[in-house]
């Protein structure tokens, strides 16, 4: 008789967008003249860029000619992306990336899961909280996280860093050591971030006591702040202890078209093992590559024309961001996040729990939001919001928030 896996059992339901889409549905059907608007979504709402859909056009012509057809792309990804990629995003940022460190994927969500795969099991993994739960759930999923206490909401076997305002929603380096290290940064849910003094502690904390950082950085385009790093690698010494994760989502707009990327510097080692190297023997075997009109998409938007256009997006959201933490804060509400990030963070007014304040968003201003508590124990009294609307709508739910 076969097995599963039981880890899958010890999940708790993944409530959280479940019970929103479940709440907001019947909002509607009891009041159908109303229109909702949700600042809820974590996802984008802008086109593709033009210099990006001219690339996936040419790419799907070069599929139609015998002479110009590709088939399975090449392991770590084609090389006319990675070389954009080490050019624009390491070597522009003074960064030491060299090709071969560089693997093309179809999302940081997949790398973020699967790069577990490399590491045995009895790793400590350490995480924020409030925290994107694909790190947690994935660890939990093969069997590293212990057992789950409904009460604590949280795993016996994780440490959590808490990021709550009197941390500045940043972590502060754990008391007991961890082995793998989540960070984001700028941060979903929070929208915080760090500076690259701060990064350094992080860098050679891990250094010091062998952990290795994943460091998720899918919100990078977004960063606004000087003093804030593009990449871990402006960090000295995280060659030797860091993984980075990066996404075309968020920048350019790619979460139905599916295209990111991993960094794991030759230099990271565990005795004479390079993680460069499994990683390359777990993607040849369980991977078979980002389609090639997706990179040749992803291409483009390091062209001039792919960069002017996607920095125009990013600015329509941040414009948006800048509506909801001005217009929130002047209403009297206490905001963080905003500035190097599209998430909006505030806490609930009056003490409400994060759920009573959805409750009330949703019954009185007719806005959806999503509630703190759902990343985390931490995220509790917190709500978050998002800059992916439109412009109009965004202005039209600060109004309604302001009027409550
Ligand atoms: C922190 C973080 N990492 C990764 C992802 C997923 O990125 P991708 O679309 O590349 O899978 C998200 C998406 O919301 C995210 O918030």
């Amino acid at each position: 008789m076969f097995k599963i896996n039981e880890n899958y059992l010890k999940l708790p339901g993944s409530y959280l967008f479940s019970t929103i889409g479940k709440k907001v549905k019947e909002y509607k059907s009891a009041n159908p003249d109303r229109e909702v608007i949700s600042l809820g979504i974590g996802d984008v709402t802008q086109p593709l860029a033009p210099a990006i859909i001219d690339a996936l056009h040419g790419a799907v012509d070069e599929m139609s000619k015998a002479e110009t057809f590709k088939g399975y792309a090449p392991d770590l990804g084609y090389e006319f992306l990675r070389k954009a990629i080490v050019e624009n995003d390491y070597k522009k940022r003074g960064a030491d990336i060299s090709i071969d460190e560089v693997f093309i994927s179809d999302g940081a969500k997949s790398d973020s899961g699967n790069i577990g795969d490399i590491f045995g099991l009895d790793n400590k993994i350490a995480v924020c909280d409030p925290v994107y739960p694909v790190y947690v759930d994935t660890n939990a999923m093969s069997g590293r996280t212990g057992e789950y206490l409904p009460d604590l909401q949280k795993w016996s076997d994780v440490i959590y860093m808490p990021c709550t305002a009197s941390t500045n929603f940043a972590p502060e380096l754990p008391t007991e050591t961890p082995d793998i290290i989540y960070l984001c940064f700028p941060n979903n849910p929070t929208g915080s971030t760090i500076t690259k003094d701060e990064l350094q502690k992080w860098v050679d904390y891990a250094n010091k006591v062998g952990a290795v950082i994943i460091y998720d950085a899918a919100y990078e385009a977004y960063i606004s702040e000087s003093n804030v790093p593009h990449t871990i690698y402006e960090c000295e010494g995280a060659r030797t202890c860091a993984i980075e994760l990066r996404s075309f989502s968020k920048n350019a707009g790619f979460t139905g078209t599916r295209l990111g990327f991993t960094v794991i510097p030759m230099d990271l080692k565990c005795g004479d093992v390079k993680l460069n190297s499994l990683w390359a023997r777990r993607q040849g075997t369980k991977f078979n590559g980002a389609p090639y009109i997706v990179q040749k998409a992803g291409e483009a938007v390091y062209s001039a024309a792919g960069q002017e256009q996607t920095a125009k997006q990013i600015a329509y959201y941040m414009n948006n961001a800048k509506l909801i933490r001005e217009g929130l804060a002047s209403a009297g509400y206490t905001v963080s996040g905003g500035i190097n990030a599209p998430y909006i963070w505030l806490k609930t007014p009056d003490k409400l729990t994060s759920w009573e304040f959805f409750d009330l968003l949703l019954n009185k201003a007719n806005v959806v939001g999503t509630p703190g508590s759902g990343f985390g124990p931490s995220g509790e009294g917190y709500f978050r919001l998002t800059a992916f609307g439109s412009y109009e709508n965004t202005l039209k739910a600060i109004e309604r928030i302001k009027a409550l």
